[in-house]
């Protein structure tokens, strides 16, 4: 969908004309159908399908009047949750938020965006508390089962401190719940409180919610514009309901072109990008990807580097290690500021070659010069190429990447939206911890 991003494939060493690929054509068809006409597997949760569609206005005018009303007393604002229900809002967060935001700019206003609940990590919780200690601050709580152990912990904790500090009725003010519309024991807890509450649809499974509450109250907080992050998906919801060919349809070809490197060999996607911006949404798509497609012994594995950094560590693996990856790269044409390198008379760096040339378009040249040399070393490569980066192209940007893991895990054969692997370790541990 150009309007927002084009999706290259020049470098994947497939060519979709070719006659050999028309039965993977028939079965991602197949898989199209499977998934608009909803009868695939896990087809319980295919809410997330139409959330952008009908997204219910006065939702979202409730989800910006309570970011704005927490935002108006807090310096920070506690996201507690884990996997799907912190990811997609730290990586929105992160990609639309400046480096190093001005002193004068808007995001300086808002609340800082702290998460917790995503890890076991005491020394983490401990040194968080102390940041609170000296912080006004708002709790928001993510867990749709409203009993996963880590934001559990994280919360009892929290809210022992929120109510320390500011008093059983003060904290239930600064609490937000976001869980099951109905059931579930975070559902309980804020029902007895009187915690404000928001609900995931319990046909939303968490890695799909970033476009619920759970991922749009957090956005709102740190000053982004859901309406247009949902618009966004809108648009591309549109365009792959009606585009329903591989060659009008891009989150059609992504995934045919993803299993067709699968079944060369390639069993690993590298998804990589070449602004920082990006790691958290490529710990996003890793988890969309990795609980959705790793099951049944089937499955890309998704892994992720941000780029020119991880050329001087996993550089080499990529080039001459194993040749079972291929790339996906973010690549993104605008950015913001214009840095040029500066003549310097000694030149003992040996850089005045660069003088006409700013940092940005170094920075495409290492891409370029790198896709050139992976593919030469037989890293097939895809492009998606960004004109810019917006709350409108990032709603079309998860869209598309939830659209395409969708047909991905049809394409396998697997249902794409339930995780019975993540149970192993967690009944390993309740076992020990004598539960
Ligand atoms: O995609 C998923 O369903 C999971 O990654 C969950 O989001 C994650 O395990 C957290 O679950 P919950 O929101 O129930 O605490």
């Amino acid at each position: 969908m150009d309007k927002y991003f084009k999706l290259h494939c020049q470098d994947s060493m497939i060519n979709l004309e070719d006659p050999q690929y028309e039965p993977a054509i028939k079965r991602l068809s197949h898989s199209y159908r499977q998934l608009l006409n909803r009868y695939g597997k896990g087809n319980d949760f295919l809410g997330w399908l139409d959330l952008p569609e009908h997204f219910d206005l006065n939702l979202m005018l409730n989800i910006k009047d309570e970011a704005d009303r927490l935002a108006s007393f807090s310096e920070a604002v506690v996201v507690i949750g884990i996997g799907g229900s912190y990811l997609g809002a730290r990586a929105v967060i992160e990609i639309l938020t400046p480096y190093f935001p001005e002193a004068k700019s808007d995001h300086i206003k808002r609340p800082q965006i702290l998460f917790a609940g995503n890890n076991l990590s005491e020394d983490y919780l401990f040194s968080l508390l102390k940041l609170l200690d000296q912080k006004e601050y708002a709790v928001i709580v993510v867990s749709k089962s409203g009993t996963t152990t880590e934001p559990a912990i994280a919360f009892r904790i929290i809210r022992e401190h929120c109510e320390k500090k500011y008093g059983k009725e003060g904290s239930a003010s600064r609490i937000v719940a976001i869980t099951d519309p109905k059931s579930g024991a975070l559902r309980q807890m804020a029902v007895k409180n009187g915690y404000t509450t928001f609900s995931i649809p319990q046909d939303v499974g968490g890695r799909y919610s970033v476009l619920t509450p759970a991922g749009l109250l957090p956005i709102a907080i740190a000053g982004f514009d859901i309406k247009k992050i949902v618009f966004g998906a809108q648009q591309m919801r549109t365009n792959l309901f009606e585009n329903q060919t591989v060659d009008k349809n891009i989150a059609m070809r992504y995934a045919l072109l993803r299993y067709l490197l699968y079944q060369s060999g390639k069993k690993v996607e590298l998804m990589t990008a070449y602004e920082p911006k990006f790691f958290c949404f490529i710990e996003w798509f890793k988890q969309l990807f990795g609980e959705s497609e790793g099951k049944e012994g089937k499955g890309i594995f998704p892994a992720g580097a941000i780029f020119s950094t991880d050329l001087h560590s996993l550089g080499q693996y990529i080039q001459e290690g194993e040749r079972l990856m291929f790339e996906t790269v973010l690549s993104l044409n605008q950015n913001q500021h214009y840095l040029p390198i500066p003549k310097d008379e000694e030149d003992l760096d040996k850089l005045n070659y660069l003088i006409k040339r700013s940092i940005q378009n170094i920075n495409h040249v290492a891409e370029q010069g790198t896709r050139m040399a992976h593919v030469a070393g037989g890293v097939p490569n895809l492009q998606i190429e960004l004109a810019r980066i917006g709350e409108e192209e990032v709603g079309a940007l998860i869209y598309f990447f939830e659209f395409s893991c969708a047909l991905s895990g049809y394409l396998l054969d697997v249902n794409p939206f339930d995780q019975p692997g993540v149970e192993a370790y967690k009944k390993n541990m309740f076992k020990l911890l004598g539960k």
